[in-house]
């Protein structure tokens, strides 16, 4: 495949079968995390590989009681809340690899004011999406799929607890990796001339 292929190619799927990965494929994955740029090349991400079944269930359990206390208090009704639950429980369990992306802030310039601070941390956040990215071209690359799902966010400390992280890893999302169960449906793209706002 070439460059622009890998590119429109890659597809966020949801529902994998359940065929595993070999050890090199996700370490392939994780090499190509390894190259993303990043502020001052600090590489501020660290990830955790969950592959065992017991592990993903005990996250998944762990986030899932969380976001159902969330949703109840956004209002969402009881069936609404179990669905959601099923489902989002279901993509984590039923993938055969998860790797949890955590944000790593113990390596950045530091700064006297509140403003540059949280410039340094925004950019650092920034290059954890460049790391995704590089993972799910990756996996594409390499003939199979990737996920996107942003709930640790949603639950930093229940992530943490569940997994025994140290307090320095800030976990920002998971991406769950398989082969595809079949092809999703994609979106649609913005065109060219709506992303440009000003070209002079
Ligand atoms: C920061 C970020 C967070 C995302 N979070 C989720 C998520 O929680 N659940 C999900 O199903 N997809 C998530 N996605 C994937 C997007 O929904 C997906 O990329 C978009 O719909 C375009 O589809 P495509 O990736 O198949 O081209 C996320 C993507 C990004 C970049």
């Amino acid at each position: 495949m070439d460059f622009f292929s890998i590119i429109r190619g890659r597809r966020s799927v949801r529902a994998f079968r359940p065929d595993p990965l070999t050890r090199e494929q996700v370490e392939a994955v994780l090499e190509a995390a390894r190259w993303a740029p990043s502020p001052h090349g600090r590489q501020p991400w660290r990830f955790v590989v969950l592959t065992a079944p017991d592990a993903r269930m005990r996250l998944a359990e762990a986030m899932g009681a969380t976001w159902r206390r969330q949703l109840a208090l956004d209002g969402q009704d009881a069936a609404t809340i179990e669905a959601r639950f099923h489902r989002s429980r279901q993509r984590i369990i039923g993938a055969p690899v998860v790797v949890l992306l955590c944000l790593y802030l113990e390596d950045l310039d530091t700064y006297p004011d509140a403003e540059r601070q949280a410039a340094e941390v925004t950019m650092a956040v920034q290059s954890l999406g460049c790391a995704a990215q590089n993972m799910l071209l990756a996996a594409y690359a390499l003939g199979f799929d990737g996920g996107w799902m942003c709930a640790p966010l949603f639950c930093q400390e229940t992530v943490r607890a569940a997994l025994g992280l140290d307090a320095t890893l800030h976990p920002h999302a998971l991406i769950t990796l398989g082969y595809a169960a079949q092809d999703p449906a994609r979106r649609p793209r913005r065109s060219l001339e709506e992303l440009v706002v000003r070209w002079e």
